[in-house]
């Protein structure tokens, strides 16, 4: 495979969207082919499979379902999209890919890494991300700020742990994975956040003699 693949990590509204876009142009403008796709879903099988997964309705889904929904989600998604894309020496920017069930179905969830990791050795095979960028928000910086103004109630507090245990569980796998997954504070502006991704970026091509 020639191309390379991007992943961009986070706890939920932490800007990996916007910059997404803005690595996009970004590259696009140096003259590369990109494929911006987004887990869980990137393909018409993905996507339904996402709708089942987030729908409101589905509160009886257990732990397992979910996590084997996400990995069967990727499954298609990397054989579909990814795998060809990057064959075809493109690169690819992923909103999520494995770190995320790592993170939310193995620690936040308590299913533990070593489940997660088996489950998914079916959907990702040997492909793993060139690199990835984890924007670092913490919980009462983000969601739970908006939630602080009002009293919490047992859900919400609930949520609250949840939270906690994602953005610890990316805290810890980008420190045992320092070399692939680069830090970034999300408190940053917007565009210093692209410089610093766009940095990383341009070093790793150099290094690959993309
Ligand atoms: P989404 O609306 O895409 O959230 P975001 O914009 O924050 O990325 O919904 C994806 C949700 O699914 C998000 O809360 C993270 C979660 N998720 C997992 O729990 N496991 C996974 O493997 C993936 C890819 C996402």
């Amino acid at each position: 495979m020639s191309g390379l693949f991007i992943t961009i990590e986070g706890t939920d509204g932490a800007g990996k969207t916007t910059q997404i876009k803005l690595l996009e142009k970004y590259l696009r403008d140096k003259g590369f082919k990109v494929v911006c796709t987004r887990e869980p879903g990137g393909t018409p099988i993905s996507e339904k499979i996402r709708d089942i997964i987030i729908d409101k309705n589905n509160a009886e889904m257990t732990d397992i379902t979910e996590a084997l929904l996400y990995a069967a989600a990727r499954a298609q998604h990397t054989s579909e999209v990814i795998i060809p894309a990057l064959n075809d020496g493109g690169i690819v920017i992923s909103d999520r890919y494995l770190d995320s069930s790592i993170v939310y179905q193995g620690f936040a969830r308590g299913m533990g890494e070593k489940l997660i990791k088996g489950i998914n050795r079916y959907a990702v095979g040997e492909l793993e991300p060139d690199i990835t960028f984890f924007l670092r928000l913490k919980p009462e910086d983000g969601i739970l700020r908006k939630e602080k103004q009002t009293d919490l109630d047992r859900i919400e507090m609930e949520k609250a742990g949840f939270h906690q245990r994602v953005y610890d569980g990316y805290v810890r796998l980008s420190k045992r994975f320092k070399d692939r997954i680069k830090v970034i504070d999300a408190l940053e502006s917007v565009e210093e956040i692209h410089d610093h991704i766009v940095a990383y970026i341009d070093e790793l091509m150099k290094k690959n003699s993309i």
